[in-house]
């Protein structure tokens, strides 16, 4: 299948090494091919061109074409830049099933917060931003690491929430989750509006994360023991 992951962070690197190596034709879509790739490391992470020497198979191209040639879209993409990319994307993201994993997080103060939250969420913006386009919000509580590789916390005993209004692609992305990633548990949360719950779980992620000192952690919700698909 021809995939495009938006977002040349950790975690569009993460999904993006996973499917080429199924064997997926992947894209990996950045604002400026020659920047990204000249771009240095991160505190944890390589520079991007280094990765990109490591993953031949992966294409780097620009967002347009890495959509152009996508069938499914994996969008990993900084909060704040979320819909208005999208947005000018539109026309060749029509129809299309698209994993929205990011989230709203505003670092700009030292701290951090939610950009929206309560009776919102980014996931339903980008919905009601883009009607033609399928989202399923999932993956945006875990660590990049685990998204992809759920077997390195707990042997896999911990859960993936999903959400979204359209059935077809939450079968799907569950069964990219299951299937293609190992998740042992998925739970449908239900439509997008479920978005809400699943950013607002951020701020106590990263409470975790920094008491814990590290980021492969995860939420296992027990008594719950079969995938639910509303
Ligand atoms: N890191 C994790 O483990 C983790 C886990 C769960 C969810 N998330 C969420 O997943 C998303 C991606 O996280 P990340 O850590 O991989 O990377 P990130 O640093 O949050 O985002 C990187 C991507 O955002 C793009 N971007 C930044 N500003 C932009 C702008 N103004 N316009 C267009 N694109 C812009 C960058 O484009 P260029 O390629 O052009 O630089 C890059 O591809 C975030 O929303 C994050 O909250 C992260």
């Amino acid at each position: 299948m021809q995939i495009a992951v938006l977002g040349t962070g950790m975690v569009g690197q993460a999904h993006a090494a996973k499917l080429s190596e199924l064997g997926h034709e992947v894209f990996i879509g950045t604002r400026d091919v020659q920047k990204s790739l000249a771009k240095a490391g991160g505190q944890i992470t390589e520079p991007f061109g280094e990765w990109a020497k490591q993953h031949p198979k992966v294409k780097v191209v620009e967002f347009q074409e890495a959509i152009k040639h996508g069938d499914l879209i994996v969008e990993a993409l900084s909060g704040n830049a979320v819909v208005e990319t999208l947005k000018s994307c539109e026309k060749r993201l029509a129809g299309k099933t698209l994993i929205d994993i990011s989230n709203p997080l505003d670092f700009s103060n030292g701290d951090f917060k939610l950009t929206v939250c309560n009776d919102d969420s980014l996931g339903e913006q980008v919905q009601r931003a883009l009607p033609s386009v399928k989202v399923v919000k999932a993956f945006n509580t875990v660590n990049a690491a685990v998204q992809v590789n759920p077997e390195s916390v707990a042997s896999g005993d911990h859960h993936l929430f999903i959400a979204g209004d359209h059935k077809e692609s939450k079968y799907f992305v569950n069964e990219i989750a299951m299937e293609w990633y190992g998740w042992k548990n998925v739970i449908d949360l239900g439509g997008i509006k479920s978005a809400r719950g699943m950013e607002m779980i951020l701020p106590l992620w990263v409470n975790l994360f920094t008491v814990m000192g590290t980021p492969k952690f995860n939420f296992k919700v027990t008594q719950w023991d079969s995938v639910v698909l509303d």
